[in-house]
């Protein structure tokens, strides 16, 4: 009742800000902004790359309020690629290349509208871009000399938490980690090791949203990079 009240107040109050655009700044007007793209600093030399060797990005927006010391980190789903000419062609694709990309809107529990997205509206949200094409779990270092494909998703993630850690989750009370689809599965398959880097949160969930296949026929493409 108490949170539904200052939910409330949130929303009548951000309105208004909103209502006197034209005398304030636009800072949290919209209620489902448009947040530009970064790309990591150290994304190559770390190798943090999409599959056609182009820097791993993410989105972010800062939190504020009662959301300040709370990060919602979110991994987008996409499906996979299978086979050598599926990845390649995903390299076309915002899903295999950061080449074109700029930004993305935040909506749902990214969003900033607290009527819609009570619980995180105004948490620190990063949306984590992802262009490996494999669940952001692959780590090879060797990179394809037929089609220069790079299998690197683990490492974007890695490397994007690394850099969150140090934009100020390493001091997050609580964080969700959460994912849909192909995201969803590497919630799951990243939620121990990801646990493990923030010891002093008090509270760290995992959310896989549509995240479990049973997709036995995909071990069997694992072998054709033949890396
Ligand atoms: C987002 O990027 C566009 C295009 O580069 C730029 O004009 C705009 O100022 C950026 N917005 C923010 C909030 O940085
Ligand atoms: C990037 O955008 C340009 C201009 O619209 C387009 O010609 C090109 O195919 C795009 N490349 C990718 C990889 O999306
Ligand atoms: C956890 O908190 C302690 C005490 O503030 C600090 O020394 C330590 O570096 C923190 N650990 C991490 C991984 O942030």
């Amino acid at each position: 009742m108490e949170k539904s009240i200052q939910t409330t107040a949130d929303y009548w109050t951000k309105l208004l800000i909103c209502a006197l655009v034209l005398l304030t700044t636009q800072v949290h007007c919209h209620f489902n902004p448009k947040i530009n793209v970064t790309f990591l600093d150290n994304a190559v030399s770390r190798g943090a790359v999409c599959l056609d060797g182009t820097p791993a990005g993410y989105h972010y927006e800062k939190g504020y309020g009662t959301g300040a010391d709370n990060w919602l980190v979110y991994l987008p789903g996409g499906a996979w690629c299978n086979t050598k000419a599926d990845c390649v062609a995903r390299t076309k694709t915002v899903g295999g290349t950061s080449i074109n990309v700029t930004h993305t809107w935040y909506g749902g529990i990214l969003g900033a509208n607290p009527i819609v997205n009570p619980d995180f509206y105004n948490w620190h949200r990063t949306f984590i871009r992802y262009c490996d094409g494999a669940s952001f779990m692959a780590d090879v270092e060797a990179v394809d000399p037929e089609t220069n494909l790079h299998l690197r998703g683990g490492r974007i993630f890695r490397a994007v938490v690394d850099t969150l850690l140090a934009k100020g989750m390493k001091n997050a009370k609580n964080i969700l980690l959460a994912g849909n689809s192909a995201g969803g599965l590497a919630t799951i398959l990243h939620c121990d090791r990801f646990r493990a880097l923030v010891p002093n949160a008090s509270r760290v969930k995992c959310l896989s949203d549509s995240g479990f296949f049973l997709h036995a026929y995909a071990s069997r493409h694992l072998f054709e990079f033949d890396l």
